[in-house]
């Protein structure tokens, strides 16, 4: 297995690099709602252009399905990339074929291309060689700079590092840098607190954090769904059926383990169009669960001082509507007023609900991942890591 290359190992002198960034960012009224991806994506863009290289930019956006769409075209991301650049970033409305190698063979030192978007084409979710190769055709250097997007086996991911000499960027070398140096040994007692609407997919994560972690706090959807399991009333709440038997076979497995699962004792509810703070006992069938109540917020706060380390991804109620993002915003606070306990965030939700509280700033690390975050937490490693080892 070999060293993976960073940045400063390369000679990018009149090179072009083509450099796969997740530019994949919310959008609201036509404009980037959180523009944190873009944000940690700059570093390494300049970097490239100081070594002088000219950056040819990579990223999906969005879920097109293999299929030209223009809702999902990365167009819309060049003035916002460009701000934050201070410089003009040239648009490409491919990303393979003789459009891209019309504008690379113009291109001068100093100027930025951005391609289109990468799943416009089915060879990019399909891991294509071929899609690949036309990728890797008109460039000298591949950097891997999307680590919220390494945890896909895709070709700009995964079978270009075959074709190029590649390494990672400056946001990845630090993902990879602060997750390891908190989470491979962490300061015990650990802490895991997950929330999001969906356990689906992350059974084997939750699995994996009851071997290491004391406590396991649970929130959102998930939560309910190990309501429900223990027979509690959920009224109408989210849940997730398929999941009952999993929530069972995870409970014995926490108690062989030793970590205490918690699931919240009071609760905020709609009852009707009113809200209403209840004991989990009090729901009704017509109720709807929403956020955790003060008692549940209570038990958490005792936890957290008691921790060394807390990993927290998802949020642990409906944040989006006020004032259901209480709870949420709670545990923002709580865990920002302790400096002495480690904590790491991962998860675009989570990290919003954490960003929009301007005083933090006692969070050891916020990952830009969200799906990645949670495979590097089960795995620590990603495909679009591994793949890098070999090449
Ligand atoms: C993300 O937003 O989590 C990444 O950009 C990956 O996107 P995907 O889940 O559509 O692969
Ligand atoms: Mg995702």
């Amino acid at each position: 297995m070999k060293k993976i290359k960073k940045i400063k190992d390369f000679n990018l002198k009149s090179k072009k690099v083509l450099v796969r960034l997740d530019l994949n960012v919310p959008f609201r009224n036509g404009k980037v709602a959180d523009n944190t991806r873009i944000i940690s994506s700059i570093p390494t863009i300049k970097e490239i252009i100081k070594k002088g290289g000219i950056p040819v930019i990579i990223s999906h956006f969005g879920r097109p399905k293999g299929k030209k769409n223009n809702n999902f075209s990365l167009k819309k991301i060049t003035k916002s990339l460009s701000k934050h650049l201070k410089k003009k970033v040239v648009f490409c409305k491919n990303c393979i074929g003789p459009d891209v190698k019309e504008i690379l063979n113009k291109i001068k030192i100093g100027q930025i291309v951005l391609l289109e978007n990468l799943r416009f084409h089915k060879g990019e979710s399909d891991n294509c060689g071929k899609f690949a190769k036309q990728l890797a055709e008109n460039c000298d250097v591949y950097i891997n700079d999307a680590f919220s997007a390494s945890h896909r086996k895709h070709a700009s991911i995964d079978k270009i590092t075959n074709l190029l000499p590649s390494g990672i960027g400056k946001n990845m070398e630090n993902e990879i840098l602060n997750l390891n140096i908190f989470l491979k040994k962490p300061k015990k007692p650990l802490t895991a607190i997950i929330g999001g609407a969906k356990m689906e997919n992350k059974i084997t994560l939750i699995s994996n954090l009851i071997k290491r972690s004391k406590y396991l706090i649970l929130g959102g959807g998930i939560a309910n769904t190990f309501l429900k399991a223990n027979n509690f009333n959920i009224g109408n709440s989210i849940y997730e059926k398929k999941q009952l038997l999993n929530v069972i076979k995870i409970q014995k497995e926490a108690k062989r383990n030793n970590c205490f699962i918690i699931l919240p004792e009071d609760l905020k509810v709609m009852d009707n169009k009113k809200i209403k703070e209840i004991s989990i006992s009090e729901v009704k069938n017509n109720h709807q669960i929403f956020d955790l109540g003060k008692i549940s917020l209570w038990v958490i706060s005792k936890i957290i001082n008691n921790s060394k380390t807390i990993i927290w991804s998802g949020p642990i109620g409906y944040f989006e509507k006020k004032p259901f993002d209480k709870g949420t915003n709670q545990i923002v606070s709580l865990i920002n007023s302790k400096k002495k306990i480690i904590s790491i965030a991962g998860g675009g939700d989570t990290i919003a609900a954490i960003k929009r509280n301007k005083k933090i700033k006692n969070f050891n690390f916020l990952s830009t991942g969200g799906g990645a975050f949670l495979h590097w937490l089960e795995k620590f490693s990603l495909p679009g890591i591994e793949a890098l080892k070999k090449n």
